[in-house]
């Protein structure tokens, strides 16, 4: 990433200025109309602490709203998730702080090409292609080897602590929600677990500096996650950016303060043949505020073969996807660049 790519030095030096290599062509730009400033359709609620309490009418109940955000939505916000406030923003200081260290500093753990750990741009592959209003910073968590010690800032000076416990906190989140997720598809609570062998984690950290064009940009391109589950923190200032596509047209999330945005990937869309949808979404950016997210990608261990599980098919649902390697799926995902669902056309 040169001075010139770095949105935030491009911010500093010329305030007003949207190279070339980040306006949109006309079809991608976030045109926001009325309808989806005064759209009223939040995206579904899940309540938590109704899942923890057992076999009762309130965990089937909550199970059923679940059961309908997969299928409908893709995404939901949970709320009451357990995890105390002040992990969330001893993380989001981490991150801020991280990303307010001058350039210098950063690059010592820039994103080497092909790699998609570290700091920079990812999903970029050719010269022509346009670039996201967005700084990232990347680090794979567990399993162990994944882990790139070399990427871990030393500045600022809690970032890694703050990282280890936030990253364990919400990798028992994602394993019980696969659970509910599981029993709302009608499946053994274990049946991803037992699946997934030792699940890879990552996280993403992405800064969206403020835009003099917020029509003319992307903070984030559109794309389905390529994990079988993403968690998402928002700054929690409330600050909106987030679109999903739902009956082609872009909604923006509303986000609950200190709520968690869930969504399902691609591997739990292939595993359910479709039955709970990986749902394209995108960023957008805002002309005065900054906006920042802390995204966690939960995902199948590399060497898992995946494909329709047989409770889903039948004459009535024929089996979409073929069977593949994990590992070679999330090679595909992370040489490709980010362009809606097309990287689950590799399972087709
Ligand atoms: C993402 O899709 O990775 C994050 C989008 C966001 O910043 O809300
Ligand atoms: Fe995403």
């Amino acid at each position: 990433v040169g001075h010139i790519d770095d949105v935030q030095e491009l911010r500093k030096s010329i305030p007003a200025a949207i190279p070339e290599r980040f306006i949109r062509d006309m079809a991608e730009r976030p045109t926001l109309t009325m309808e989806t400033l005064l759209s009223s359709t939040d995206i579904p609620v899940i309540d938590f602490s109704q899942l923890l309490k057992g076999k009762t009418d309130e965990l089937q109940r909550e199970l059923s709203k679940l059961a309908a955000s997969c299928e409908e939505w893709g995404f939901f916000q949970v709320i009451n998730h357990g995890i105390d406030l002040g992990l969330l923003e001893s993380i989001e200081k981490a991150a801020m702080d991280f990303f307010m260290l001058p350039l210098e500093e950063k690059q010592k753990y820039a994103m080497a090409p092909g790699t998609i750990q570290g700091y920079g741009q990812a999903f970029v592959f050719s010269e022509d292609q346009k670039l996201d209003w967005c700084n990232m910073f990347a680090l794979g968590l567990e399993p162990h080897f994944i882990r790139n010690p070399k990427l871990w800032p030393t500045k600022p000076a809690e970032f890694s602590d703050a990282l280890e416990v936030y990253s364990r906190e919400i990798r028992e989140l994602c394993q019980n929600m696969l659970r509910y997720i599981a029993m709302s598809l009608g499946l053994n609570e274990d049946a991803f677990e037992n699946m997934f062998g030792e699940a890879v984690q990552a996280v993403r950290m992405n800064y969206y500096p403020p835009c003099s064009r917020p029509d003319l940009v992307l903070g984030l391109s559109p794309h389905s996650d390529g994990s079988a589950l993403t968690v998402l923190q928002q700054g929690r200032d409330g600050s909106v950016g987030l679109q999903i596509l739902r009956h082609n047209t872009w909604v923006p999330v509303r986000p609950i303060p200190n709520a968690f945005v869930i969504n399902i990937g691609d591997t739990i869309e292939v595993l359910t043949n479709g039955k709970y949808k990986s749902v394209e979404h995108r960023a957008v950016t805002h002309k005065e505020k900054d906006r920042l997210s802390i995204v966690t990608f939960y995902a199948p261990s590399y060497e898992i073969e995946l494909g329709p599980m047989p409770e889903f098919l039948d004459e009535n649902n024929p089996c979409k996807y073929r069977r593949y390697n994990h590992g070679e799926y999330s090679r595909h995902y992370v040489t490709s660049k980010l362009e809606g669902k097309k990287t689950l056309d590799f399972a087709k």
